[in-house]
């Protein structure tokens, strides 16, 4: 029988497409374990001001397929300090919560972290960010709907880029990781990834035109990772107006529409998987793991090889896109 008897559950950080795909798998697997769930709102802000429900099956009916998080979000700063963790833990043993699954991102995970080592209290993570940028998994809880939602509009914009003959750089997020640039420019069929993982050791630009961007083309499509190292899609056109005059350039800001929509298949089985396995852990006496997919099996991944280490991304994929895009 194990000690935990009632668990906590809340989504902090950028939301994903997914994450209630996954709060809904951990409720009803805590439950079916005969233990009470409950859920925390506003992330670790909840923790903080007690903004708390027990949740039953029934709080997790008719969710699986919305976008965003039921028990909404928020990247709280009070929580960055020991003293806002102090009232949170405070929080935890009031509401007599034994365990705690957040699901965001690498902050969550970093606050995670410190509450799991301040205070020896069990958490377990879940990978929720549509950037993909945690190491130790495959890939994370929004990743592939933001990715289809990044192939629909560069479908679309390329219609008008092939009809006035236009170079279109396109935006797109990831903070400082390249995946949804690169994937997304392999799935639209772009000409190119702009990303920083790259642009730190080349002049992604240059070596872009070198190689004959347009040359067989009257429209091409460039996709541009958000980031300080690749000046993002704004930056990038600026210099190709400057150094390389005469293409008709255009740029398209995706923003935070790629974080929204109905989850894909994908997510909505990765998140049922992941939740299902977060109680596991816990019942095995796991403790300050983030649960990651690694060749579709489940792993556990220590919080702080996923928080400190930089995931890679697969270089031959650049190749391939250059490749294809000849
Ligand atoms: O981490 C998810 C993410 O969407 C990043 O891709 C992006 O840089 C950031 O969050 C934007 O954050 P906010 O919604 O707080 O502006």
């Amino acid at each position: 029988m194990s000690a935990i008897k009632c668990i906590g559950i809340l989504t902090s950080g950028g939301d994903a497409p997914g994450m209630n795909a996954a709060i809904r798998a951990v409720t009803r697997s805590a439950i079916y374990n005969g233990m009470k769930v409950k859920g925390i709102y506003r992330g670790y802000r909840g923790l903080i001001t007690g903004e708390i429900e027990e949740f039953k099956t029934q709080n997790v009916s008719n969710i699986i397929q919305r976008g965003g998080t039921i028990l909404k979000t928020a990247r709280c700063l009070e929580f960055k300090t020991p003293e806002g963790r102090s009232q949170a833990y405070g929080t935890l043993v009031r509401e007599g919560i034994d365990a705690l699954v957040t699901i965001g991102g690498d902050g969550t995970l970093t606050g995670a972290r410190c509450l799991a080592q301040e205070f020896n209290y069990p958490v377990v993570g879940l990978p929720g960010t549509i950037d993909n940028d945690l190491f130790g998994t495959d890939v994370t809880i929004g990743y592939d709907t933001a990715l289809n939602t990044i192939m629909e509009c560069v479908d679309k914009i390329r219609d008008t880029a092939s009809s006035h003959d236009r170079l279109f750089f396109i935006e797109v997020m990831g903070r400082d990781a390249g995946f949804l640039a690169l994937d997304g420019a392999l799935a639209s069929g772009a000409e190119a990834a702009i990303i920083p993982e790259i642009s730190r050791e080349q002049d992604q630009l240059s070596d872009m035109i070198e190689f004959g961007l347009r040359k067989s083309k009257n429209s091409s499509i460039v996709l541009v990772a958000e980031s300080e190292v690749t000046g993002g899609a704004m930056g990038v056109a600026e210099r190709v107006k400057k150094e390389y005059p005469g293409f008709d350039v255009r740029v398209t800001i995706l923003g935070h529409l790629q974080r929204g929509g109905s989850p894909t298949a994908q997510d909505r089985i990765m998140a049922t998987r992941m939740g299902v396995a977060a109680i596991d852990a816990l019942l095995e006496d796991q403790r300050n793991v983030m649960i990651g997919m690694q060749s579709e099996q489940i792993v556990y991944v220590p919080f702080s090889k996923a928080i400190r280490n930089e995931k890679p991304i697969n270089r031959d994929l650049l190749n391939i896109l250059r490749i294809s895009s000849i």
